[in-house]
């Protein structure tokens, strides 16, 4: 009999921490490699966040607390939904967890049973397909493509409803695109939503404050009102305020769902770090004038990272309006024999062959369900993103 569970074997680690180990190998044998695969901005924890956590340590909150989330976080959580999302959710409504990672995992948990199924819009963030499977659901992707900015069209959402379809996961801005829908765009799927009543929606809204020049950001439940009651609206502290390591995230939904998350929470990790809620406190309630100058910083890096990209001989890479990845398209590369002798058959050989030949680590398409493309984070130090910028286009003028 196997030791390990079943489900296990269809999961898989995630590609992006593998990448960002690779390349943390690579580094420490005394390669020059630059990695922009992490996920996460830069830019420390701003400094009134890291003293609010030192003050935590010294006041005592370092004992067990309330499972879900301490109430000062709670109603700090219920404001911020209020002020910047004009939505209502009393702080029995609200779930933090260690990350937006483990409010996800758990709403997945508590909601499926073996057969129901999840849309996922591809190419998606990594870890959501695998946490279905690990809930015990059946992920379905809904394929996008670039010439659509990677963006649902409504049909397609439509056609991919069944009546075992039980969530929608939506992202935006998104990882891995950047790609963000409009107020208009929403509309269109709010619509079909509305029509299939099984459906909940899952708004994984972390990169809400990362949007540039004059996008506006909106969310499923403040748009349609009509699905409040079917939406879990996903948010943290990780992206906007730069606390990746500080794992705190939270949701907002119907009460019934959130007690279930609680109660799964409680035989599980119980409450979050008690430090770290303290701290999120302080970048939810604190000065939020960081957020737009982070946010100068990343519109100059995208705009120079798609410019350069472009200039690259067989990519082609959009121009998104948020987060801070770019997913350019190397089906140009494909086809054609890197300095190695190997010939490019798929993204991911393009992916290995950079890394071999000039030391830039990114992360190819098929780990978000599209290729052959790959994604690059642009939350990495400007000098060097215009070097791998550059070695990258060295790659491609290289290619026979
Ligand atoms: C789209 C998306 N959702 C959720 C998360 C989870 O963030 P955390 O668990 O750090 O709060 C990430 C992190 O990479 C992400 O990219």
């Amino acid at each position: 009999m196997a030791f390990l569970a079943d489900t296990l074997l269809r999961v898989k680690p995630s590609p992006t921490i593998g990448v960002t180990n690779l390349a943390r190998e690579l580094k420490a044998a005394g390669r020059d490699v630059i990695g922009l695969g992490a996920g996460e901005p830069d830019f420390d924890t701003p400094d009134n966040i890291r003293e609010a956590a030192k003050r935590a340590i010294d006041a005592g909150h370092t004992r067990y607390t309330q499972v879900d989330g301490i109430s000062e976080l709670k109603s700090a959580i219920a404001s911020k939904f209020k002020r910047e999302n004009s939505l209502d959710y009393r702080p029995s409504q609200v779930s933090v967890g260690t990350g937006g990672k483990q409010v996800i995992f758990n709403a997945l948990a508590v909601t499926l049973n073996p057969g129901d199924e999840v849309i996922i819009p591809a190419p998606y963030w990594v870890s959501y397909p695998d946490m279905v499977i690990l809930a015990g659901g059946t992920p379905v992707a809904i394929d996008t493509t670039l010439e659509h900015g990677f963006k649902m069209l409504p049909e397609a959402l439509d056609r991919a409803i069944t009546p075992k379809t039980k969530w929608l996961i939506l992202n935006s801005p998104s990882n891995p695109t950047g790609a963000a829908y409009t107020r208009a765009e929403l509309k269109k799927l709010t619509a079909v939503l509305i029509r299939h009543p099984q459906v909940w929606i899952l708004t994984d809204d972390m990169y809400e404050h990362l949007v540039y020049d004059d996008f506006t950001f909106s969310t499923v439940a403040q748009i349609e009102p009509a699905l409040y009651e079917r939406t879990l609206t996903l948010n943290g502290v990780s992206k906007t305020y730069c606390m990746t390591g500080w794992r705190i995230g939270y949701g907002g939904g119907p009460e019934p769902l959130i007690k279930a998350m609680s109660t799964y929470q409680s035989q599980s990790t119980s409450n979050p770090c008690s430090i770290a809620q303290w701290a999120a406190v302080e970048a939810l309630t604190g000065p939020q004038g960081f957020i737009a100058k982070h946010n100068r910083v990343f519109k100059e890096r995208r705009d120079l990272v798609v410019s350069m990209l472009n200039q690259a001989q067989g990519i082609s890479c959009p121009k998104p309006d948020g987060a801070f990845y770019v997913y350019p398209s190397c089906a140009g590369t494909i086809g054609k024999t890197a300095p190695s002798g190997k010939r490019l058959e798929r993204d991911d050989d393009f992916v290995r062959e950079l890394l071999e030949a000039e030391g830039v680590a990114v992360v190819q398409g098929s780990a978000f369900g599209a290729g052959p493309a790959f994604r690059i984070s642009y939350a990495t130090k400007t000098d060097d993103l215009e070097e791998a910028c550059r070695r990258i286009q060295r790659f491609c003028g290289n290619l026979q």
